[in-house]
C-alpha cells in the first residue's frame, strides 16, 4: 500500500529562487534589506519558484498520470480509519481521532507544553508505531521528559533526532512508523533550498514535503510550529492551507491550564476544544472544567460573577472577577485577563452611556478565572454583573449564573443554544439564572428547578440582584 519511492526527493535538484517582499508582494532577483515599492525594511524573503526534479521521481507527475474526473456519485463513501491519541480530549478536537494521512499543525507560545502532549501521545500509544522527531531536543532530554511523564515502557516509540527532511524521509522508510511527529517545522530543513531553517520558504517547503509524505504513504503527521507572543513571527500562519487540521495550544503560563482549540479541520467540527492542566507529571485531561473555573470560596464577594458559557460544543460555568476603584491617577487604568480589553472598554461605554453609571473616572481591572481565554460573547452579561456588583460593593449570591449578550443600546441579548447552559447551570445546583426574554421562545422552564429570569435590559437585572440601591 505505502508508495515509499514517492518520498525521495532528489538532492542535487537545483530550484530557481526569486525573492518577494511579505508587505506587498514585489519581486527581485535578490535580497534587498529595504522595499523599493513600499519602503518597510526586511521584508524580502526567498521563494522557489521552479523546481527542476527528475520526473520519473516528480511529485506532480506521480499525480497527473493517476487523476482522472469521475463523478462525485460513483466515489465510494470510506469511513476514514482513525487511531486514539490516548487523550479524550485530544481525540474529540481532532474530530473523533487521528485521521490516516491527515497532517495536523499544533501552534503555540514557545513553552505553553507542545512538545509535552505529542510526546505523552507517543509514549500512550500502544498499537501504533510513533516516531517522534526532534529538531530541537536532544535524545537524552527527550528521555529525561519521558521519564518524568511516563514510568512504563513504550516499545512503540521511537526519537529521532535530526532537522533535514531528506534524512527524516530515509528512516522513515525504513522505520515504516504509524504515526510521525515533527517537533517543530521552524527547525527543519530542506536540502532543495539553500535558506536557513525557519524561514517562510523554508517552512512552505518542509511543510510541503511532509504533506507529501502523508498524502502518499497514509502516514499521518503531527506539525508542532511556534507563534511568538507579540505574534510579528507568525510563521505558522502561512501553513495553515498546506495542512489539514490546525490546533492552537494556548492559556497562561502562570496558571496550570491548557486549551486545545481547533481553528480548522477537515475531518471534523472546528468548534471542539480540549481542556488539560499541566502538573508535576504531565499534561492530564480536565473532563469536568466547570469544577476547576468556578473559585471554591463560601462567602459572597463584590464583583464576582458566574457566566454559563459553551466553548465548542460543551458548556461551562466560569467566574468572572471585577474590581472597580476611583483612579488614584489622571488616566483611569483598565485591564483585562482573559477577555479582550476592548470589548471590556465598549461593555464600560455602554453602562456610562445607556445605564448612567459613572465609571469614566474608575479602575476597572477584569480576570477571567483560571487564565482562560473566553471568546463566547454570552460571558457579557456576568461580566456586566460582575462590574456592577463591584462598583456599588454588592455582592451576587454565589448560586446565581448568567448567559447573555449585551448590545450597544444597552439591551441583554439572546444566545445561541439556551437550553444546553440551562442544563448544565442546573445540574451545578445553581438556584437563579437570568437570560435575556428573548432567549425564552418555546423552553417550558418549568422542567428545570433552577429559577430563569427573563430580562431585557441591564436595569431590571440591577434590581433583582440589588434592589433600589
Ligand atoms: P514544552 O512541552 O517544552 O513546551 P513547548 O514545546 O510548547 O515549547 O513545555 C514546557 C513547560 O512545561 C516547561 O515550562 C515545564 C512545563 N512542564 C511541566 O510543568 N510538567 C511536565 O511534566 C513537563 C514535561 C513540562
Ligand atoms: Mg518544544
Amino acid at each position: 500500500m505505502c508508495n515509499f519511492a514517492a518520498i525521495k526527493f532528489d538532492s542535487m535538484a537545483k530550484n530557481k529562487t526569486q525573492y518577494f517582499c511579505k508587505n506587498c508582494g514585489a519581486q527581485s532577483a535578490q535580497w534587498i534589506g529595504r522595499c523599493p515599492s513600499c519602503g518597510e525594511w526586511n521584508t524580502f524573503e526567498e521563494e522557489v519558484i521552479v523546481r527542476e526534479e527528475t520526473p520519473a521521481k516528480g511529485r506532480s507527475n506521480a499525480t497527473v498520470t493517476k487523476s482522472a474526473p469521475k463523478p462525485i456519485d460513483e466515489v465510494s463513501l470510506q469511513q476514514l480509519p482513525r487511531i486514539s491519541t490516548t487523550f479524550g480530549e485530544f481525540d474529540r478536537v481532532l474530530g473523533g481521532g487521528i485521521v490516516a494521512g491527515s497532517i495536523v499543525l499544533l501552534g503555540g507560545e514557545p513553552g505553553i507544553g507542545k512538545s509535552t502532549l505529542l510526546l505523552q501521545m507517543a509514549l500512550n500509544i500502544k498499537e501504533a508505531k510513533v516516531l517522534y522527531v526532534s529538531g530541537e531536543e536532544s535524545e537524552a532530554q527527550l528521555k529525561m521528559r519521558a521519564a518524568r511523564l511516563f514510568a512504563q515502557k513504550a516499545p512503540n516509540c521511537y526519537v529521532l533526532t535530526e532537522t533535514s527532511t531528506q534524512e527524516i524521509f530515509k528512516h522513515v522508510e525504513t522505520l515504516r512508523p504509524d504515526i510521525i511527529i515533527v517537533d517543530s517545522i521552524q527547525t527543519m530543513q530542506s536540502s532543495l533550498l539553500d535558506s536557513a531553517a525557519g524561514s517562510i520558504s523554508q517552512l512552505k517547503e518542509c511543510a510541503a514535503e511532509f504533506q507529501h509524505l502523508a498524502k502518499t504513504t497514509g502516514i499521518p503527521v503531527f506539525l508542532i510550529g511556534h507563534i511568538t507572543k507579540d505574534g510579528t513571527l507568525a510563521g505558522p500562519k502561512i501553513l495553515e492551507h498546506i495542512v489539514d487540521t490546525v490546533l492552537q495550544f494556548e492559556g497562561d503560563q502562570h496558571y496550570g491550564y491548557r486549551i486545545v482549540r481547533c481553528i480548522k479541520n477537515r475531518f471534523g467540527s472546528t468548534s471542539e476544544l480540549g481542556i488539560f492542566e499541566m502538573t508535576q507529571d504531565g499534561l492530564h485531561e480536565i473532563l469536568n472544567p466547570s469544577e476547576i473555573l468556578l473559585s471554591q470560596h463560601e462567602e459572597d464577594y463584590s464583583g464576582n460573577a458566574v457566566a454559563s458559557i459553551l466553548e465548542g460544543n460543551r458548556p461551562m460555568m466560569i467566574e468572572t472577577q471585577a474590581l472597580v476603584s476611583t483612579a488614584v491617577y489622571g488616566v483611569p487604568q483598565r485591564s483585562a485577563t482573559g477577555y479582550d480589553i476592548r470589548r471590556m472598554n465598549m461593555l464600560l461605554a455602554v453602562l456610562e452611556k445607556r445605564c448612567h453609571f459613572k465609571l469614566g473616572a474608575k479602575d476597572v481591572f477584569l480576570n477571567i478565572a483560571g487564565g482562560v481565554r473566553v471568546e463566547d460573547p454570552a460571558i457579557n452579561l456576568a461580566i456586566v454583573a460582575a462590574i456592577l456588583s463591584s462598583a456599588i460593593d454588592m455582592p451576587i449570591d454565589t448560586k446565581t449564573c448568567f448567559a447573555g449578550e449585551m448590545g450597544l443600546s444597552g439591551e441583554v441579548r439572546p444566545v445561541s443554544r439556551i437550553v444546553q447552559r440551562i442544563a448544565e447551570a442546573d445540574k451545578l445546583g445553581f438556584t437563579r439564572m437570568f437570560v435575556s426574554k428573548y432567549n425564552l421562545k418555546g423552553i417550558k422552564t418549568s422542567d428545570y428547578t433552577i429559577k430563569i429570569i427573563p430580562i431585557t435590559k441591564v436595569e431590571e437585572m440591577m434590581k433583582q440582584l440589588f434592589g433600589n440601591n
